[in-house]
């Protein structure tokens, strides 16, 4: 079977010649600003890797990395030696740990594999490695480039040059060594409502393998963060890796028998989807990591800033401001009437809402989960007249349009169900398995995704939706198309497909990639998406953890941030609206709740804090992303911009702290030799804190304070109980 090629970001091969074979041992060295790669092409194997880490300098020579790193000869060991830990390491080669390519032909042979280097093509921070092994009938392509923001990206194409076919079960994106010293590899893990979880495990002997296979990444986001333990939010070494995919992974990182660390990050293959015929090649995801000696928050900054001048594409080319959003789903739920809508459209303008978000409810039979998914015509008991009444008052108030979808997605009590049940992915012979009461379409067949871009394409036109909200609720569970073969890459791809012919079908709609909150929220999406749902848990005090730790690999911008109802759907908590929204309003804002029943006080506090959003906004989201280290009770984070002139931070306070003064807040990220006003902007009134005269004289800007003395000696706040929160601005005087 041919493998489609793959729709995310590739990176772009060099056409130039590199040098042949019959080469001496060479080193290949690629530079970011803080961060050097150095490889050696020795005579045998594919180029290995010699170091990953803090930038060397220019002067270093060839000789001396040969000499430090010169291969010796253990006790029982090899006679014949291999280099190890290289681009890809295979089974085979004196390989005993965890090998990144595993594939076999159909009579069992070819299990190994042992690439020679063929060429090595190298342009400034692009290296391209071509390598082949005749024996096993397999050629590899291996891309790299170090950017100038230290992200490293890597991407493997392999071509089954044999004449039998052959069955790839895994192949790595990337490889990495890091250094001994690495014992802490901090993985993402959770579920749903309860995403992002950042959990440090100990990396002795052996290895930490996370993976994920639902094609919704709630239990692992495809990243890992990896340090000495003694890494610190802005001390340290640290290294960072994700992978760009939206379908199964694996990142495995391992303390190998020789004691090395080595890394590795790739999509996870249910058996078959590897398949390769004579001739055809199979090219993996990009895997993108990063070095930094600022500790997790450098490695932050590189991701987010390599995010927002790579991955991220916006119609019209430019990143508009963030529109502020209401989405009806927490207000409303699928008690959806189209007057009260219209009464909520205009309190949503005169909140300042830009885009009104309809979620799910508004066609077919869809009054519940049960049915009606899959119809997408709107409901006419609750639509008399289609959506474009209530489209024309949304850009009567000049807001955006946002409509639900859950276009993979399908009810068995539906219309599109009764005519096509053979359109669902299943295991045919087995149980159908739902969830939510839904099935999963195979939209990797052209008359499924025909059919769901015309519909979704013919509503967009007539109704005028600028903003899709795109859902995905369930797991796949042995997604198996009508031939039984897994089906869980090609949904995938035919997924990243049908989101480009709708973009350039439509050059100004957003998508969001929604997934429950944070089941789809990985870099293959948002290269075609412009936003991500965080999480369904908007219970502030829950997402101060799920933000913070998004954010390590995301930037904020993209990530919905909302104020929601409470008590919170979830939790049952209830915060103070200020709690709420000093939470929110760092990422991409929105509002969840029904705005006809704010009392006015409450609208009033709600539209100055959507106004103060929308000042403070492109600082927000083009600045520079600061994580401090704080009182465990305490969360510290905040964005400063490049120049480091202005800054915002958020202090929020979790719990009790243990003592009756807590530590100083110690900022980060500002220049220590300027000067700093320090503001609580409106509509911050303080109610219950007893701040001092001095502190007033602090926090009112009357007493300007240097960067060095914010981020070192640090600042008392005022005495802030459990569940409150403060928006702090700085500005150099
Ligand atoms: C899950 C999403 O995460 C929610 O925001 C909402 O859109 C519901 N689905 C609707 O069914």
């Amino acid at each position: 079977m041919t493998q489609a090629p793959i729709t995310s970001p590739c990176i772009p091969e060099i056409e130039t010649a590199g040098q042949g074979g019959g080469h001496p041992e060479t080193l290949i060295r690629l530079d970011g600003t803080n961060a050097t790669l150095l490889l050696i092409r020795r005579r045998a194997g594919l180029p290995e890797i010699a170091y990953w880490g803090r930038r060397l300098p220019q002067e270093i020579s060839e000789a001396e990395i040969f000499a430090v790193r010169a291969p010796d000869s253990p006790n029982n060991g090899p006679d014949q030696w291999r280099p190890l830990i290289t681009l890809l390491d295979t089974i085979g080669c004196w390989n005993f740990d965890m090998p990144g390519l595993i594939a076999a032909r159909p009579d069992g042979s070819g299990w190994t594999a042992n690439f020679e280097t063929e060429q090595v093509a190298q342009e400034g921070r692009r290296l391209v490695v071509r390598g082949k092994d005749t024996v096993s009938g397999l050629a590899i392509v291996l891309s790299l480039e170090l950017g100038p923001d230290d992200v490293l990206t890597s991407q493997a194409r392999l071509t089954n040059t044999g004449t039998q076919s052959l069955r790839v079960e895994r192949l790595v994106s990337g490889t990495y060594l890091l250094p001994e010293s690495v014992d802490t590899a901090h993985v993402l893990s959770g579920e749903w409502g309860n995403e992002f979880g950042i959990e440090p495990m100990n990396l002795t002997r052996g290895g930490i393998v996370v993976e994920s296979r639902r094609n919704r990444a709630h239990d692992h986001f495809p990243g890992m963060l990896l340090s000495p333990a003694s890494t610190s939010e802005n001390e340290g070494e640290a290294w960072a890796a994700q992978l760009g995919w939206s379908g199964g992974h694996r990142l495995c990182v391992e303390r190998m028998e020789d004691g090395r660390i080595r890394l590795s990050c790739g999509e996870y293959l249910y058996s078959g989807e590897g398949d390769l015929a004579p001739g055809a090649e199979l090219v993996t995801p990009v895997a993108y990591a990063t070095y930094s000696s600022a500790g997790f928050s450098g490695c932050a900054r590189a991701f987010q800033a390599h995010a927002r001048r790579h991955l991220l594409h916006w119609p019209g080319g430019k990143m508009k401001p963030r529109p502020v959003l209401l989405n009806s789903w927490e207000g409303s739920g699928f008690d959806l009437h189209e007057d009260q809508l219209m009464r909520q459209v205009d309190a949503a303008a005169a909140l300042g809402i830009e885009r009104f978000v309809l979620d799910d409810g508004w066609f077919g039979a869809r009054r519940d989960c049960d049915a009606g998914l899959g119809d997408w015509f709107s409901a006419a008991s609750v639509f008399p007249n289609g959506l474009r009444p209530l489209s024309d008052r949304i850009h009567g108030h000049g807001m955006e349009f946002g409509l639900w979808y859950e276009p993979e997605m399908v009810n068995p009590d539906s219309d599109l169900y009764r005519a096509h049940p053979d359109w669902v992915l299943q295991t045919r012979g087995y149980p159908l398995w739902t969830s939510r009461n839904q099935l999963v379409l195979d939209i990797s067949r052209p008359e499924v995704s025909n059919y769901l871009f015309e519909v979704i394409s013919e509503q967009v036109a007539s109704v005028r939706i600028d903003y899709i909200k795109w859902d995905f609720n369930r797991d796949l569970v042995e997604a198996s198309d009508a031939q039984g073969r897994a089906a869980y890459r090609r949904q995938v791809l035919a997924l990243y497909a049908l989101w480009e012919r709708l973009h350039k079908a439509h050059p100004g709609l957003e998508i969001e990639s929604c997934a429950s909150g944070g089941g789809r929220a990985d870099w293959g999406a948002l290269a075609h998406t412009q936003r991500v749902w965080t999480s369904d848990d908007t219970d502030a005090l829950e997402r101060l953890a799920i933000q913070g730790a998004a954010w390590h690999f995301l930037p904020p911008e993209v990530t919905g941030c909302h104020i929601s109802e409470v008590p919170n759907g979830i939790t049952g908590r209830t915060t103070t609206l200020d709690f709420r929204a000093c939470v929110a309003i760092f990422g991409h804002l929105g509002v969840e709740l029904d705005p006809t029943h704010l009392s006015a006080e409450e609208s009033t506090r709600l539209k100055a804090w959507i106004a103060l959003h929308k000042r403070l906004r492109g600082l927000l989201h083009h600045g520079l992303a600061q994580f401090c280290t704080a009182d465990p009770a305490r969360v510290v984070h905040g964005v400063v911009s490049d120049d480091a002139r202005s800054g915002v931070f958020l202090v929020a306070q979790r719990d009790w702290v243990s003592a009756r003064r807590p530590s100083p807040i110690r900022l980060s990220g500002l220049d220590p030799a300027k000067t700093y006003r320090i503001t609580l902007p409106e509509p911050q009134n303080l109610p219950g804190y007893r701040p001092s005269e001095a502190q007033k004289a602090v926090f009112s800007g009357k007493v300007p304070v240097s960067g060095a003395t914010l981020m070192d000696v640090g600042v008392f706040p005022p005495f802030m109980p459990p569940l409150s929160a403060l928006v702090v601005e700085l500005q150099a005087v």
